[in-house]
């Protein structure tokens, strides 16, 4: 059995902060955040609007995608590091919201790989039969994490939510099926210093702020992401010039391209929204994903690698076909 995506959905927030917004509050300017992230504007949710309000808008399009309704729902996975509540998990409080049944709901934290790290553990549900129809969210609102006094990661970050609905189908077991067809998975917590919130429940008891040493996380990223494509592309038996579209996180317009130029990657492969969406952790990927089918440029037997690298650190990589 294969884990089938047959619905994408995706949702951001109505409020768009720009370059020129952020120059406003902190020392920096359009030209030196175009120049060396790629991003030109992120959107913002409204203080009454939480993480799974956003993912409850992203689940309704991908159920209405793949003609499913809540009522079929029986698992459902949410990446984030920016949940409503310590807990219970944002999943159990998406799951209330969009009225599905009593299922499986829980959380996945892997920051920007959260939702890589999901469709890895949804798979595993998926393709063993426990679940039939399951929803896979990566919703974050970072801003609620941002230091805004801080030039170095405001201008980095936004907020928005993707999901994609998960549906078991019979494969051949070859790389010409549908669904998932592999991933690997990297974590090295000794890297924790280079990107980490300041705040925990166990330890301040606060939420904290955002943290990082970027010129540092950027030069493990292109080795790591780099890394993880190989891995979960030899697991799959693709080669890479055989993969039609690339999704990877959107953290920075150079990394993306520093990726496809040590693997030979066609930059017109390369799905891109880090100029309009900035880096939304773990939305980044379904976010993407949601675009380029939107745009008309992913169709149904497209061969995709999924990216990531975030928090942790954590990073890795999905081949599916769509
Ligand atoms: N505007 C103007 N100047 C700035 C800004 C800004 N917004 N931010 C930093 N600077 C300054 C710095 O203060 C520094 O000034 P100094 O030389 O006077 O000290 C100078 O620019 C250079 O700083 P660097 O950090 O070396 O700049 P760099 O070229 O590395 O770009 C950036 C910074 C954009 C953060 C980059 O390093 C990056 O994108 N890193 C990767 C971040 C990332 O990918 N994170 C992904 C994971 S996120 C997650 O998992 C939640």
């Amino acid at each position: 059995m294969r884990s089938v995506v047959t619905g994408v959905g995706a949702f951001l927030p109505e409020h768009v902060v720009t370059n020129d917004d952020l120059a406003k509050i902190v020392e920096t300017s359009d030209e030196w955040i175009i120049e060396r992230t790629g991003i030109r504007q992120r959107h913002k949710a409204s203080d009454d609007q939480a993480v799974s309000d956003l993912a409850v808008e992203a689940c309704r399009k991908a159920l209405a995608d793949a003609g499913k309704t809540p009522a079929d729902v029986d698992l459902i996975i949410m990446a984030t590091t920016t949940a409503d509540l310590t807990f219970p998990a944002a999943a159990t409080i998406v799951q209330r919201k969009l009225g599905c049944p009593v299922g499986i709901a829980f959380d996945v934290q892997a920051v920007c790989s959260g939702f890589v790290y999901a469709m890895s553990v949804a798979d595993g549900f998926v393709a063993r039969g426990h679940a039939k129809c399951a929803l896979v969210i990566g919703a974050e609102t970072m801003s609620r994490l941002m230091d805004w006094t801080d030039r170095g990661t405001c201008v980095l970050f936004g907020d928005g939510a993707g999901a994609v609905v998960l549906e078991p189908q019979a494969g051949e077991g070859t790389k010409a099926d549908r669904g998932v067809l592999s991933f690997a998975l990297r974590a090295d917590g000794t890297k924790q210093d280079l990107l980490y919130v300041d705040g925990g429940v166990s330890t301040t008891g606060t939420v904290g702020k955002l943290r990082m040493l970027g010129n540092q996380v950027f030069r493990h990223a292109v080795v790591n992401i780099a890394e993880a494509i190989t891995m979960a592309a030899e697991k799959a038996d693709v080669t890479i010039p055989e993969v039609d579209w690339f999704i990877p996180h959107q953290a920075n317009q150079r990394i993306l391209e520093g990726v496809a130029r040590r693997l030979g990657l066609e930059e017109h492969k390369v799905i891109s929204t880090v100029a309009e969406h900035a880096n939304t952790s773990a939305a980044s990927i379904p976010l993407a994903l949601a675009h380029g089918i939107a745009d008309g440029r992913i169709k149904k037997g497209d061969l995709l690698l999924l990216e990531a690298m975030g928090g942790g650190l954590t990073w890795g990589a999905v081949v599916l076909r769509l």
